[in-house]
């Protein structure tokens, strides 16, 4: 069992990776600088408050900690905001990602995992997106992920530094039994804004509703959150155990549209989700799918709560439990 430093784990993804990885034995220490992550979301005494461009403080504490491995949360995940602060994106996300790993060679660790996202494929020219899709993103906060993933490429060849790079699709859901769930602010996803909707009587607006889909809304890929810890648990150990660097996508390989989600927000709540239609985001595709195949194939994971209802009801339990 290792002890593994997780960035960003007071937030979404990072705090239940950090649920799963002590439920599986491991030690975690969390840096987060809580510019965007929440205190509660991490135990008393694991939480560092420390921002990953401060390299000498990365350092010494993956010394004094005895860190073996990382996995790398911490960034702004808003694409929207990156548009219009873009410079924001590449300091935190590029820079802060550097300063890391100045930090893990200088502590001699040299096992990571990193959050990169399926808007580093842009608008894909097939559907499933299999891994091999070239680099293509349309904004800037998919471009800080493609630069941070080309570093770790090179990190690679000439610093023995092993890595693997996650390209999740829509990270949704809680999981109940941690006490943890969704909370971005601003909140930009579907599912979280819908139930808000329900809580708040305030419509939600879906973008598009003339798009080359079977219902004219967009098609994504939603994967609960506890299936996206696990691919970080078999990922880490596959590196831990001395296995090399590599890429994978994570998602469910079935896409499910907008106004699917709705009907299921609709029938798990028991209420209608307010909303109104509005015009098409630019840059939005019409259907992101992943074909997550290489991940069971290469390290065993399975996406075990891939049904849509059961996501929603995981979410639906947490964000009544916030507003309480
Ligand atoms: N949520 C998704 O659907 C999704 C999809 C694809 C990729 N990702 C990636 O997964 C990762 C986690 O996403 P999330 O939804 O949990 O986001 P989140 O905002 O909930 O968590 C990010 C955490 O990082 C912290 N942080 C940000 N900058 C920091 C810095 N410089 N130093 C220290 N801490 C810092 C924030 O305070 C926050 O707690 C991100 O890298 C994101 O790009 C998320």
């Amino acid at each position: 069992m290792a002890r593994i430093l997780v960035t960003g784990g007071a937030g979404y993804i990072g705090s239940h990776t950090r649920y799963f990885l002590e439920k599986s034995g491991h030690s975690v220490v969390v840096v987060d600088d809580l510019s965007r992550g929440f205190k509660q979301a991490v135990p008393d005494g694991a939480l560092h408050q420390v921002d990953t461009r401060d390299t000498a403080k990365l350092t010494s504490l993956m010394r004094q900690e005895r860190i073996e491995a990382v996995i790398h949360f911490a960034a702004y995940i808003s694409v929207g905001e990156s548009t219009q602060r873009p410079e924001l994106y590449f300091s935190n996300n590029v820079c802060g990602s550097l300063s890391l790993f100045e930090a893990m060679l200088e502590a001699q660790v040299k096992c990571l995992v990193f959050s990169s996202t399926a808007a580093a494929y842009g608008i894909p020219a097939k559907v499933p997106i299999l891994e091999d899709e070239p680099y293509a993103p349309i904004n800037p906060y998919g471009e800080s992920k493609v630069m941070v993933e080309k570093i770790l490429e090179w990190l690679d060849r000439y610093r023995e530094f092993r890595s693997i790079r996650l390209r999740y699709f829509n990270a949704c859901g809680a999981e109940p039994q941690s006490g943890l769930g969704e909370r971005h602010d601003p909140e930009t996803h579907l599912i979280p804004l819908m139930l808000r909707a329900i809580q708040t009587g305030k419509p939600v607006t879906l973008f598009g509703d003339d798009y080359p889909t079977p219902d004219g809304t967009c098609i994504r890929d939603y994967i609960h959150v506890s299936d996206l810890a696990q691919a970080h648990i078999v990922a880490i150990e596959h590196l831990l155990g001395g296995g090399k660097s590599d890429v994978f996508n994570v998602g469910t390989g079935a896409g499910q549209s907008v106004k699917q989600v709705l009907a299921a927000v609709e029938k798990v709540t028991g209420k209608k989700v307010p909303h109104t239609i509005g015009p098409r985001r630019e840059g939005d595709p019409p259907s992101l799918v992943a074909d997550s195949r290489k991940l069971q194939n290469v390290l065993g994971w399975r996406p075990e709560r891939a049904n849509l209802e059961q996501i929603v009801a995981d979410a639906w339990a947490f964000a009544q439990n916030v507003t309480a």
